[in-house]
């Protein structure tokens, strides 16, 4: 799923337009309700002084914001290069850009590339890898402290809706595909690597779950 015929298959899907809104509507309405939900999980356990590692972060709204509500540092991943330009404008335009490292890597294939840190986030990542079983252990052996993810609820609505998208891309001729993970199987997999879920919330469309290294709490 790295690279296919014409380059890289999430720099395809994942474009300098979905960049930039996304940079976009964070700075006209904040976090999503979601992402908002994610970061009051970290800033109730303690955000001050921490790392964070935002693994698929896109522009990096959900670790700049963590910036600004007092995290240390953060590293923020991704596999689409299209983001750059966009990232570093929010983050410059926030004044976070001196404690915010970018790095195109894919963790799940090249673990030892990434540093750990106090704290990982995945907001709308899971479901776009294959291997969640890789990404999340990866994810989760890199936690020192905390690890907050978003995925999708699996119901008849959200199959039909990848499968459209996916028959779509398929008729573009485009490589990338989206995936709907059993969530009893995805919230199993940070826990081998020693972390406990101790935050679950399911909404209609995106469900959350925060997870604790036991030392930490
Ligand atoms: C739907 S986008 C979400 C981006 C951002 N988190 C947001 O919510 O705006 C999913 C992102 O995950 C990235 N991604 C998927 N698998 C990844 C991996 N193994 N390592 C790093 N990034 C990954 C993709 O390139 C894509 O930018």
């Amino acid at each position: 799923m790295e690279c296919c015929s014409g380059g890289n298959v999430y720099g395809e899907e994942f474009s300098p337009a979905f960049a930039e809104s996304t940079a976009r509507s964070y700075v006209r309405r904040g976090l999503s309700r979601v992402a908002g939900r994610m970061a009051g999980f970290l800033e109730t356990r303690g955000v001050e002084g921490t790392s964070v590692l935002e693994i698929g972060g896109g522009v990096g709204s959900l670790c700049i914001d963590l910036l600004r509500r007092g995290a240390d540092r953060a590293t923020c991943l991704d596999l689409s290069p299209n983001y750059e330009e966009s990232a570093r404008a929010l983050a410059q335009r926030y004044g976070v850009e001196g404690r915010l490292t970018r790095q195109q890597v894919d963790i799940a294939r090249t673990p030892d590339a990434v540093p750990p840190a106090d704290v990982v986030v995945l907001k709308r990542v899971v479901c776009c890898y294959p291997d969640c079983e890789a990404l999340l252990a990866a994810a989760g052996d890199h936690a020192r402290s905390r690890l907050v993810m978003s995925y999708p609820r699996v119901n008849p609505a959200s199959r039909a809706l990848l499968w459209a998208a996916n028959g779509w891309n398929a008729l573009r001729g485009r490589e990338f595909r989206g995936y709907l993970h059993e969530p009893s199987a995805l919230l199993g997999i940070p826990e081998r690597s020693g972390l406990s879920l101790v935050m679950e919330h399911r909404g209609p469309v995106w469900s959350v779950a925060g997870f604790e290294r036991p030392t930490a709490a």
